[in-house]
């Protein structure tokens, strides 16, 4: 959490003003379903106490003025100018502005003063929350009148125009509309979702970051999207009628890809068998069998791994050693891939003890320093001034 009086003192010694508007926009966990969203399937992420900070003030020119914290670094450009740059951070509020001005929406030049607490590269999308955040703040500031789901979708649109990742809906949605104490269990097909209670009762969550994130993660990521994209094309050559995997089963996948391409086949059969692990996950959450969910979790991480290949050696012996210790019911890989965090249902005050237990091996297997980070279930995106 950053303070408010710490952002608008900031603001004011970057920008010599006070801000109009200071908006929170926070970062997302998915208990499971991962790379299912860009498939029209389901996920299960909820917003954490961990969030991206925007302050804005209106300007009289076309100026946009930005300023990141976290870099200690400017970046202008004029309004009517704006195109991707070399320079990463900017390209998220960039991306955002560029939704806005592709739906002829008006706005003028503004101040922008970006802070947050989300660990980078944690795999805890803190780029999300910076589209959602400047999304939903110039939608406060010039009164555009836009839908919490338009925010979210201009954020995922804005991902794919100006940081080149054709990523899905699910971590915009996340951060957008979450509601504390609770899940989304969000149908990535037409956007209908309920909130499930997150209620883990003797069991807290933990994130062990691996604090590596490996260099192609983004293609990786893309090449992932493909593979779906060429076993629903295959399939679509027998049954026109067939959008994305949503509507494909297993058998089809039998005939129609595992002849002709075995490695979009395992790809397409993992995201199949993700959705289905995903409704017996939230099976298990509402009858409140904490065993049953953790497997599914487990079994999401081997899919993950072996078939879906986005898991790497930090991960995976992350997950490994974990599954080791009876107080762990489960543990998976979480997000994208290649690095970031895993997810771990413990039992009650036993995530430090965890951590503990692992971070020796880990050090001494990969020189790395194992974190562990902690959340609470928050409110998705909100004005704090
Ligand atoms: C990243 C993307 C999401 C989703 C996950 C994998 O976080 O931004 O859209 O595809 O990876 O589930």
């Amino acid at each position: 959490m950053i303070a408010r009086n710490i952002l608008e003192t900031r603001f004011k010694e970057v920008f010599g003003k006070n801000p109009d508007l200071i908006v929170k926009s926070p970062g997302r966990i998915n208990i499971i379903g991962e790379h299912t969203d860009y498939n029209e399937g389901f996920v299960l992420p909820a917003a954490i106490d961990k969030a991206i900070y925007v302050a804005v003030g209106k300007r009289e020119d076309n100026l946009i003025n930005l300023y990141a914290e976290d870099f200690k670094a400017h970046y202008a450009i004029a309004l009517k100018g704006i195109a991707p740059t070399e320079l990463s951070w900017p390209n998220y509020i960039l991306g955002v502005v560029q939704q806005i001005k592709d739906k002829e929406l008006s706005l003028s030049g503004f101040d922008l003063y970006i802070d947050g607490d989300i660990p980078v590269g944690a795999g805890l999308s803190s780029s999300a929350a910076v589209e959602c955040a400047t999304g939903y703040a110039l939608n406060e500031l010039y009164g555009l009148s836009l839908h919490r789901v338009e925010i979210a979708k201009m954020g995922q649109l804005a991902e794919h125009t100006y940081a080149g990742v054709m990523c899905g809906i699910m971590d915009q949605f996340a951060s957008v509309l979450s509601k504390a104490g609770h899940v989304i269990r969000l149908d990535c097909r037409d956007l209908s979702y309920t909130y499930v209670p997150l209620d883990l009762g003797d069991h807290e969550l933990v994130l062990l970051n691996t604090n590596v994130k490996h260099a192609l993660a983004s293609s990786a990521y893309n090449d992932r999207r493909h593979a779906c994209e060429h076993a629903v094309s295959l399939v679509q050559a027998k049954y026109p009628e067939v959008k994305s995997l949503r509507d494909v089963n297993l058998s089809q996948l039998d005939e129609l890809v595992k002849p002709v391409s075995p490695a979009a086949y395992l790809k397409a059969r993992f995201v199949l068998e993700e959705n289905e692990r995903l409704n017996k996950a939230c099976e298990a959450l509402q009858t409140g069998d904490i065993t049953a969910l953790g497997e599914q979790l487990f079994l999401a991480h081997e899919g993950l791994s072996k078939d879906y290949e986005v898991s790497c050696a930090e991960l995976d012996y992350l997950v490994e050693q974990a599954k080791q210790f009876e107080q762990v019911k489960g543990a998976r890989m979480m997000g994208g891939g290649f690095g970031g965090c895993t997810i771990n249902i413990v039992e009650k005050g036993f995530g430090n003890q965890l951590v503990d237990a692992l971070s020796k091996g880990y050090r001494s297997r990969f020189d790395l320093e194992l974190t562990a980070i902690f959340v609470a279930i928050d409110n998705g995106t909100e004005v704090v001034y």
